[in-house]
């Protein structure tokens, strides 16, 4: 089941890390480092008029699964993040969850999604190419790349 995450989530985290390895931490955080509990209280608690964020949970057992989430950072702009527990990738889960954080973008005003991803995270890449995300060496962060896709057809564009 994909529906939006909860505050009461935080309880699911520690269980959901157990099966993130380091490796994937890093691929997300940038740092493989465990999360603490202010971490998890804060990745839990947003305003929903700034940020979509959707959960991956296990029907029967309640478990979480995966994460994706849009921040607005800017004007019309939002940044996207995403993780998926690594005994589950590469079943389509974090394909369905960004897919579902880019379709609900207008609702928080956002019509240009970023991200920033690690060179060594093919398989973001790979995942962002395929939604048509332009990427991009990124122009303040030395050493990332920027995937960026724009909601915005160009005839609107011309029109604002
Ligand atoms: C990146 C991540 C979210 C992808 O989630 P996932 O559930 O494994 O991805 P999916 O199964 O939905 O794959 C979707 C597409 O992405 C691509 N892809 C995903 N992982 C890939 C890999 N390791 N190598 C090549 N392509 C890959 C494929 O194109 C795939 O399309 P397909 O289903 O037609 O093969 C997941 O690997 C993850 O959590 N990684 C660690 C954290 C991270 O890197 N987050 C992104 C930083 S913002």
């Amino acid at each position: 089941m994909i529906r939006a995450l909860q505050p009461g989530d935080d309880v699911l985290y520690p269980e959901f890390h157990s099966h993130v390895s380091g490796s994937d931490r890093r691929l997300r955080f940038f740092s493989a480092a465990p999360l603490s509990e202010r971490q998890i209280f804060r990745l839990t608690r947003y305003d929903p008029r700034e940020a979509v964020v959707r959960a991956a949970v296990g029907i029967d057992c309640g478990e979480l699964y995966g994460v994706g989430r849009l921040h607005r950072i800017q004007g019309r702009q939002g940044e996207f993040a995403v993780m998926v527990r690594s005994d589950l990738k590469g079943q389509g889960l974090g394909g369905l969850l960004l897919r579902q954080v880019i379709e609900r973008a207008p609702s928080i005003g956002v019509t240009e999604v970023v991200g920033l991803v690690l060179p060594e995270n093919t398989g973001m890449r790979a995942l962002a190419e395929e939604l048509g995300f332009a990427i991009a060496p990124d122009p303040e962060e030395s050493g990332l790349l920027r995937a960026s896709l724009d909601l915005e057809p160009p005839d609107h564009r011309r029109a604002a």
